[in-house]
């Protein structure tokens, strides 16, 4: 089974669908737990896509960021959207590699973030071997007292709280088994890894995904096509999803469903997991 989505097909859509949410809380709890200003900090953004979460750092102040991810369509995009940056050394290095490893030298970072990146790594492996063994080389790279940010969309979130993953919960069930952990498939990855998690947060709102009201979407490919979840359905679950849409149209149903569906606002959509090297890793 391949461990790796290659997101080259999709690299210039990513930005039509997604926003960069809590980052402002990342940067404050980076501040926090690593004793640092943003500016004096200098922080992996690994697994970086388009780079929306290194660009907003910087719009807040970070000016040392490092970036990797194993696809050079997402890294081009990067390369343009941080082009100013990269030239004044504020992007220090762009790297394209496939994690594990993480290849850098001990002690380089006091930040490594992790922003929906951990679940693609092992599709399908409830043992998590490349998370447990990217989380490990993360400690590796960190300096003493640094700083794992990992940020993610948990299986019982997103089937319960997203209207449009209800819309088929036969694909739901199969997607999130595949390919999203469980809060506690986390902590066992955190605890295999030698880390320890010092905070949960969960961000209220829909805020992760741009045009997440539309509610014509799930019948628009444009809207379907830049995400993870559609491009895991057959042709027939599409269809099967579309019909539903049709069908809660036609009887005058479709807002007052996508209201009951939705949870985002109560629950939210992204979930960050702080973390530290646990004692024995000190
Ligand atoms: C859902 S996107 C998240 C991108 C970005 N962190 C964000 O939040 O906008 C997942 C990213 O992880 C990258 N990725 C997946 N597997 C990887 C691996 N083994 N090593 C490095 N990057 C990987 C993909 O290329 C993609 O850019």
């Amino acid at each position: 089974m391949s461990t790796y989505e290659d997101y080259n097909q999709k690299s210039h859509l990513y930005d039509t669908q997604r926003y960069a949410v809590g980052t402002d809380v990342m940067a404050a709890m980076m501040q926090f737990y690593c004793g640092k200003k943003l500016q004096d900090l200098h922080i992996l953004d690994a697994g970086c896509g388009t780079g929306n979460y290194a660009k907003a750092l910087v719009g807040m102040g970070a000016r040392q960021i490092t970036l990797l991810d194993a696809s050079s369509g997402m890294l081009e995009m990067v390369k343009c959207k941080l082009s100013d940056y990269i030239a004044r050394g504020v992007v220090k290095q762009v790297i394209e590699a496939k994690m594990p490893p993480v290849p850098f030298p001990d002690g380089t970072f006091d930040v490594v973030m992790f922003n929906l990146v951990l679940n693609h790594l092992d599709r399908g492996d409830p043992a998590f071997p490349n998370g447990v063994n990217t989380l490990k080389e993360s400690i590796r790279i960190l300096r003493p007292d640094g700083l794992i940010v990992v940020s993610t969309i948990l299986s019982s979130t997103f089937s319960s709280v997203t209207w449009f993953s209800q819309l088929n919960m036969e694909l739901t069930n199969r997607f999130n088994a595949t390919i999203l952990p469980s809060v506690e498939q986390f902590e066992k990855m955190f605890e295999d890894a030698g880390i320890k998690c010092i905070q949960k947060l969960n961000i209220l709102g829909s805020d992760l995904y741009k045009s997440y009201y539309n509610l014509n979407g799930s019948l628009d490919e444009s809207w379907r096509k830049p995400s993870a979840y559609w491009s895991f359905a057959t042709t027939e679950e599409v269809a099967t999803a579309v019909q539903k849409v049709e069908m809660l149209k036609a009887n005058g149903e479709y807002e007052k469903w996508v209201k009951e569906h939705d949870h985002t606002n109560s629950s939210g959509v992204l979930t960050i997991f702080i973390c530290k090297r646990s004692l024995a890793n000190i």
